[in-house]
């Protein structure tokens, strides 16, 4: 595949065939991550990976129950939980393996004011993207899939909890690789005459 038809067929996909993946399988899509660009080359993303069933059911429990309480909170109904939560649930413990992308602040430049030390942070969330992509178009070059689930985000601490990580990781994101169990719909993609909106 030419690197154009890469990045046109990779597509989220939200559940998987059972077949596992090697270890070298994942670790080429890591190592596809550790060469995206970063602020000032200090490379702000750990990553965790899960293959045990053990493990991804730990944090799927433990991202569901916070999600349930999130949801309760915004006024839905038991039943709308009920089938949130265990979607949810299915897509982690149906993912032959799940990279848990962490962003990781320690070593970027420190700031005495908290308007560039906010930018800094940003630089390094938006390189976190980078890092994430790279493995994306890395697995579906390798002939398997990824699918993103932002939910970390939103419960770190639980994250953090269940899976006994470091207080300086910052659980950002899941990524969940396999085997496509089916062909997912595509969202459209706006025209890029819409998209660029100055050029001179
Ligand atoms: C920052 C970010 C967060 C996302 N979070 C989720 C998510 O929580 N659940 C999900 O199913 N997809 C998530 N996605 C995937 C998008 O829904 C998906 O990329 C978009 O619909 C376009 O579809 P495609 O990836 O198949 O081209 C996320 C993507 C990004 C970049």
């Amino acid at each position: 595949m030419d690197f154009f038809t890469i990045i046109r067929g990779r597509r989220s996909v939200r559940a998987f065939r059972p077949d596992p993946l090697s270890r070298e399988q994942i670790s080429a899509v890591l190592e596809a991550a550790r060469w995206a660009p970063s602020p000032h080359g200090r490379q702000p993303w750990r990553f965790v990976v899960l293959t045990s069933p053990a493990a991804k059911m730990r944090l799927a429990d433990a991202m569901g129950a916070t999600w349930r309480h999130q949801l309760a909170l915004d006024g839905q109904d038991e039943a709308t939980i009920e089938t949130r939560f265990r979607k949810s649930h299915e897509r982690i413990i149906g993912a032959p393996a799940v990279v848990l992308l962490c962003l990781y602040l320690a070593d970027l430049d420190h700031y005495p004011d908290a308007e560039r030390q906010a930018a800094e942070t940003t630089m390094a969330v938006q390189s976190l993207g980078c890092a994430a992509q790279n493995m994306l178009l890395a697995a579906y070059a390798l002939g398997f899939d990824t699918g993103w689930m932002c939910a970390p985000l939103f419960c770190q601490a639980t994250v953090r909890a269940a899976l006994g990580l470091a207080a300086d990781l910052h659980p950002h994101a899941l990524i969940t690789l396999g085997y496509a169990a089916r062909d997912p719909v595509r969202r459209p993609r706006r025209p890029l005459e819409e998209l660029v909106v100055h050029w001179e």
